[in-house]
C-alpha cells in the first residue's frame, strides 16, 4: 500500500498532541515533518511540546520551528492581544503552557525554519502531499507568500479551523482562525482543495471520560497519555465550554487527521463559498460560509464538514494508539 505523504502544522497543545500521535501511529501515513506555529502557546513552548512529545514516543519525526507571531493582526493596538498568545486564552488550562511529560533532552528542531522546509519539500515534490493544519495559518500562508507556485503542489489541504454555528474564543470566531484571520483568508482564497474540518465537527465528534478509561487499559504509551489528556481537557471543557454531554471533550485536531485516513468519519460534508472577516470589527476572525449561495457571483473554494461520527472517531483514535509504543 503506497503511504500518503501529510506534513502537520500545529500548535501544540493538547490536542495537537494526539493528533501527533494518531498520525505517527498510522500506516498509510508517511510524515514528512511536523511545523510548528504561535497559537495555543508561543512558539518556543509549541516547537518544546513538540519535541516532548517526539521524544516521549522515541519518534525519529522531523520537528521545523515556525513563524512566532500572526501576518498583521498582532500589530493593531486591540485586534490582538499582545502575542505570543499565553494563558490568556488558556485560562481553564485546557493545554497548560507545557505538555504534562518529561522536558526534551536530545530531540531538537532542524535547523531550517518550517516555512521554508514547506516550500522546499512542496516544490521538490510531484504534486502528492497533504498538509493538516491544525493551529493558526501563519506558517502556510506565509510559504504561499513567499512561493506562490506550492499551490499547485499541494495535494490537498485538510484543516482544523472556523465555525460555522460553534465558536470557542469570540461570539463569532474559532481560535485557530481567529489568531490569524488574513493567514485564513490566504490560504481559503488559495485555489487549493480545501477540507475544513470546524468546531461543528469537532463538537459533535467527541471523546469521552469512559473512551479515555477505555485507553488507560490499553496501556500503551501513546493511549495512557491520550487518556490523561482527555480527562485534563475534559475538566477544563466543563466549566469553560461544556459539551451536550458534559463528560465528553472535543480533540479537535485529530478529527482532521483522521478525516485524511478516512473521510467517512465526517458527516454532512459541503462544497461551499468560505471567506474570512478581517476588518477588525465585532465578527473579526469569523469563518463565513455561503450554505444559501447568496453570493450569486462567487464559486465554492472548500468542503466543510457539519458533523462527525463520534463513534467511528472514537475506535480510529482506540485502534491507531492503543497498538503503539
Ligand atoms: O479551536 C480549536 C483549535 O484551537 C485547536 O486546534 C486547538 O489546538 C487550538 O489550537
Ligand atoms: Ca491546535
Amino acid at each position: 500500500m503506497r503511504k500518503q505523504k501529510v506534513i502537520l502544522d500545529v500548535d501544540t497543545g493538547t490536542d495537537d498532541a494526539i493528533a501527533i500521535m494518531t498520525a505517527l501511529a498510522s500506516p498509510e501515513l508517511d510524515v514528512l515533518g511536523v511545523c510548528t506555529v504561535n497559537g495555543n502557546r508561543s512558539v518556543d513552548n509549541t516547537t518544546e511540546n513538540t519535541l516532548r512529545l517526539k521524544e516521549y514516543l522515541g519518534s525519529d519525526v522531523r520537528v521545523y520551528k515556525g513563524c512566532s507571531l500572526p501576518m498583521v493582526s498582532s500589530l493593531t493596538d486591540g485586534r490582538r492581544p499582545n502575542m505570543p498568545i499565553t494563558s490568556l486564552t488558556d485560562s481553564n488550562n485546557i493545554h497548560g503552557d507545557y505538555l504534562e511529560l518529561p522536558p526534551s533532552k536530545e530531540a531538537k528542531a532542524e535547523d531550517e525554519h518550517a516555512v521554508f522546509f514547506l516550500i522546499d519539500t512542496l516544490m521538490a515534490s510531484d504534486g502528492d502531499i497533504i498538509l493538516i493544519p491544525v493551529g493558526p495559518l501563519t506558517n502556510i500562508a506565509m510559504a504561499m507568500r513567499i512561493e506562490p507556485e506550492i499551490c499547485k503542489k499541494i495535494k490537498r489541504i485538510v484543516i482544523m479551523g472556523g465555525g460555522y454555528k460553534e465558536v470557542n474564543i469570540t461570539p463569532a470566531a474559532e481560535f485557530n482562525f481567529w489568531v490569524d484571520p488574513e493567514a485564513a483568508k490566504i490560504v481559503i482564497d488559495s485555489g487549493c482543495d480545501i477540507l475544513i474540518v470546524p468546531l461543528d465537527a469537532t463538537h459533535t465528534g467527541v471523546m469521552s471520560l469512559s473512551d479515555a478509561d477505555e485507553m488507560e487499559k490499553m496501556n500503551t504509551k501513546a493511549s495512557i497519555y491520550t487518556a490523561s489528556v482527555i480527562r485534563k481537557r475534559q475538566s477544563g471543557y466543563k466549566v469553560w465550554q461544556p459539551m451536550a454531554d458534559i463528560d465528553t471533550v472535543p480533540i479537535h485536531d485529530a478529527l482532521a487527521v483522521c478525516a485524511v485516513l478516512d473521510e467517512t468519519v465526517l458527516e454532512d460534508v459541503r462544497e461551499v463559498y468560505a471567506d474570512m472577516d478581517i476588518t477588525n470589527g465585532v465578527t473579526d476572525g469569523m469563518s463565513v460560509f455561503d450554505f444559501d449561495h447568496r453570493y450569486k457571483d462567487r464559486k465554492a473554494n472548500v468542503k466543510v464538514a457539519l458533523s462527525a461520527n463520534r463513534k467511528k472517531f472514537a475506535s480510529m483514535i482506540k485502534e491507531r494508539l492503543g497498538n503503539f509504543y
